[in-house]
């Protein structure tokens, strides 16, 4: 078993380190190997996605990555940005189906901005397309007629994209509570129609899965009113990103949600993936040693369970991490005192 570790950028770097510390701590024989990413392989090679770092992810069975994002970078044309590299990721490795699983873990209900009856009953997954929408069409700059500077970024799906993403969203659904809502905005955009069109098509492969729509505005209001009523979201790349960043401040914390991005390849063991935290490298707490690593931990049970077909060792993982916040492993991000490698101490003692 062979995995890509990519810590990339300012807390990516601590985060991953402790991830890393607990997938070793199982002693499973898996091979970790390090390639530099984002603002830091741009600052040691002058590319974002240096060549070699994609070829590793393509020989790997599987990525752990960080974050990217450096303010050192901001004035950088876009494509040497370090944001280029997981978006190039995405894009080059196929990897179309982003699973944000959204849980409040027991003893976090209070530190929630929702109040405990109401956070806890989340229990939802977001299942976002990554690999279309206004994040690759094109754009630019212009002038326009009046002399103006204008910028544009064209949004648009084909049915083949949203046919994919649909049905793995229909199928997280038959794997849990059977409802999937699909996030759109149909009553002002085209591409939303045509999304909402071809997963009403593909719905007639599930009669056991229950379909409803909701514009993403409402969407929006609906995950701080009334979480629970959400089992499997499906959305497009750019409604996706913003509700992720919020359903994880309704389950407590940034700090605490996992992803797989996923495609169609298959490893030995599972399906190929790449497994990151939610939040980004938060240039603001960097080195300061008190970074959150749950989310990477999170990130690397789901590493185990869909790419490399370990779902015990997942299963330890998150057990332990739910052991761990129980006895008080909370980071500043949930009200308390723990470092990152106090965190990641208290997770490896509880494996
Ligand atoms: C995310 C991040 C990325 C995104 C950034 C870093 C490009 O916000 O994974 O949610 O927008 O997809
Ligand atoms: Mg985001």
């Amino acid at each position: 078993m062979k995995v890509a570790v990519l810590p990339g950028d300012g807390i990516g770097q601590e985060v991953t380190r402790e991830a890393v510390r607990v997938i070793e701590a199982l002693s499973l024989g898996i091979e970790l190997t390090e390639a530099a990413v984002g603002g830091a392989a741009w600052k040691a090679t002058g590319h974002p996605l240096p060549p070699e770092t994609l070829a590793l992810c393509e020989a790997s069975d599987g990525i752990l990555f960080g974050a990217v994002g450096d303010p050192d970078c901001d004035a950088l044309d876009r494509h040497l940005r370090p944001e280029q590299a997981i978006l190039g990721l995405r894009k080059a490795l196929t990897l179309f189906a982003n699973l944000r699983p959204a849980k409040v873990f027991k003893g976090l209900e209070n530190h929630s901005a929702l109040r405990p009856e109401v956070s806890s009953a989340i229990d939802l997954l977001i299942v976002r397309e990554l690999n279309g929408d206004v994040y690759f069409g094109e754009k630019g700059f212009r002038t326009a007629a009046n002399g103006d500077r204008e910028g544009y970024d064209v949004m648009s799906y084909n049915e083949s994209e949203v046919r994919r993403i649909a049905h793995v969203a229909f199928r997280a659904a038959q794997g849990r509570r059977g409802k999937l809502c699909s996030v759109d905005k149909a009553n002002v955009l085209e591409t939303s129609q045509l999304w909402r069109d071809v997963v009403i098509e593909v719905a007639r492969d599930y009669p056991d899965v229950s379909l409803d729509h909701m514009y993403v505005d409402n969407a929006a209001m609906q995950l701080v009113r009334n979480p629970g009523q959400f089992d499997v979201v499906v959305t497009g790349n750019l409604f996706g990103d913003i509700l992720s960043d919020q359903a994880s401040m309704c389950v407590g914390s940034i700090g605490m949600l996992a992803s797989a991005s996923l495609g169609e390849r298959q490893t030995a063991y599972g399906t190929y993936g790449l497994y990151e935290p939610i939040h980004g490298s938060a240039p603001d707490i960097a080195g300061k040693g008190f970074a959150n690593p749950m989310a990477t931990i999170l990130s690397a049970a789901m590493l185990l369970r869909h790419s490399l077909g370990q779902a015990e060792a997942a299963d330890r993982i998150e057990a332990a991490v739910a052991l761990a916040l129980e006895d008080g492993a909370l980071g500043r991000d949930l009200g308390g005192t723990a470092g990152t490698t106090e965190i990641g101490d208290a997770v490896v003692a509880r494996l």
